[in-house]
């Protein structure tokens, strides 16, 4: 495979699968050839539970990535996330004879000596990710090969996943036709496809917030140095404006989808929506209102993030410089501005970059995990890439066909009607919808309610 001038990424997400083919160019560019998104089927948050439902999606997203390119492909890079992958960080050390340089056999052994920390049997290393090197206590060093000393110590940030979740993604692969090239974490991806030469010499938060898993990867000088998958994601978005509108999943989602907003403050104001609930009951709400369903969901996703960055490296405002959103959850408005009140960080949107060719399909934050996965393959295939490089080439867009290569997974018209008359003056209290407070809804949507009673 090496050297292979075709490099295939699979993003096997919960609500989408997406097969990105790319090409490395005689100028050492990675062109994209070859796209093909696909609803995803028999995906639980990250996790397989349908075998025949993923195996036959990822065919059809591999056959329409294959259609467009016009190219056959065998082996891919595979995403991986959710609940079951576990992320440490552990620290090695190799002792360096006197008077002797360290060689790439001494780097080798610190951290395989980082790697022996004992692993839960189910448990597989999906990847073990160098940090910077110590040497006789000098800290920040990038390659210590040459180097004098007696001590090398470095720190290991290691990534596993549960044997069996990861081998029922590479059964579907193989019974799809291809063959699991390596797995590669979706936070990790994503950074690789989003994050620009300067972020790349900072520490930057990477929020890749999906459908049922938000992935979070914390970057320090362009390495991944603290990585998470939070088992919740925009469809307990979905989920909440369908339990609290009581609407079918496919019209909260679109009602979602065209007028949701993470902050009320920039919901459109002048907007109210006449919804038809599944038992025949229409009632009015603003999107002011909708928006106020959707903020503590999100608010809760940003929580969760800063408890986890907080557990493993400190205080999200210490550590890091930045915070950089992509995934579908990003598209919402208003999610950087929640974000930013959230995390007090300068915020922006990711979207893929470093990659030439059919850039109009690639270009959005969801595919920024497809794009990473390419990414990923072509700078661990080809030594003489770097992002740094990749980034700097011009792209060279490609017509896209005529025909679109994509099956679309836009759900149909909402069963909403819009009331375009201006707002009533602003009410005190917006009306409180009737809703029912379920134990399913927990907590958090009981102090929601508490200003709405
Ligand atoms: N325009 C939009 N506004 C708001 N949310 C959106 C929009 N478009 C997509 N989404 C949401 O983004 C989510 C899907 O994002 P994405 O395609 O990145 O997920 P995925 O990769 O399939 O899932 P995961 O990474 O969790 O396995 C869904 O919850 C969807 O509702
Ligand atoms: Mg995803």
């Amino acid at each position: 495979m090496k050297n292979n001038p075709f490099i295939v990424g699979l993003d096997i997400g919960t609500t989408k699968i997406t097969t990105v083919i790319g090409e490395i160019g005689p100028q050492g560019t990675v062109d994209i050839i070859g796209e093909g998104t696909v609803p995803s089927e028999g995906i639980k948050r990250g996790a397989v539970v349908n075998l025949e439902r993923t195996t036959h999606a990822i065919k059809q997203s591999v056959a329409a990535a294959e259609r467009v390119s016009g190219v056959r492909v065998s082996h891919a890079y595979v995403s991986v996330s959710g609940h079951h992958v576990r992320a440490t960080t552990s620290h090695g050390l190799a002792a360096i004879r006197r008077n002797q340089e360290i060689t790439a056999a001494d780097v080798e052994r610190s951290i395989e000596n980082a790697r022996a920390v004992p692993l839960d049997p189910n448990l597989e290393v999906i990847h073990a990710i160098p940090q910077e090197y110590v040497v006789d206590g000098q800290e920040g060093i990038k390659s210590p090969v040459g180097m004098h000393g007696v001590r090398l110590e470095v720190d290991v940030h290691i990534v596993s996943g549960a044997a069996g979740p990861l081998a029922n993604v590479r059964r579907c692969v193989q019974e799809a036709g291809l063959t699991t090239e390596g797995f590669v974490l979706q936070s990790l991806a994503s950074g690789l496809a989003v994050l620009d030469a300067g972020e790349r010499d900072q520490t930057v938060v990477v929020i890749d917030m999906g459908g049922g898993t938000t992935d979070v990867g914390v970057f320090r000088r362009g390495n991944l140095a603290h990585s998470a998958s939070l088992p919740i994601g925009g469809d307990h978005v979905t989920a909440d404006l369908m339990q609290i509108l009581k609407i079918p999943v496919e019209e909260a989602e679109n009602v979602k989808r065209k007028y949701g907003a993470a902050l009320p403050e920039l919901a459109d104001q002048e907007l109210t929506l006449e919804i038809t609930t599944a038992a025949g009951v229409t009632h009015a709400i603003s999107a002011f209102d909708l928006a106020r369903i959707i903020k503590p969901r999100i608010s809760e996703i940003y929580d969760l993030i800063r408890d986890e960055i907080d557990k493993g490296l400190g205080p999200v405002e210490l550590v890091a410089g930045s915070v950089v959103i992509t995934g579908g959850g990003a598209l919402m408005r208003g999610v950087s501005e929640l974000a930013r009140e959230r995390f007090r960080l300068p915020i922006r949107i990711g979207k893929p970059r470093g990659v030439s060719g059919l850039t109009d399909i690639v270009s959005g934050p969801l595919h920024a995990t497809s794009v990473g996965l390419v990414l990923y393959g072509a700078t661990h295939e080809h030594a003489d890439l770097s992002m740094d490089q990749l980034d700097k080439a011009e792209p060279k867009p490609v017509p896209t066909p005529t025909k679109q290569p994509t099956v679309t997974q836009t759900p149909p018209e909402p069963q909403v009607v819009i009331k375009s008359e201006p707002k009533p003056e602003p009410k005190a209290e917006p009306k409180p919808p009737k809703v029912r407070t379920g134990p399913s809804l927990g907590e958090r949507m009981k102090n929601f309610f508490k200003d709405w009673m």
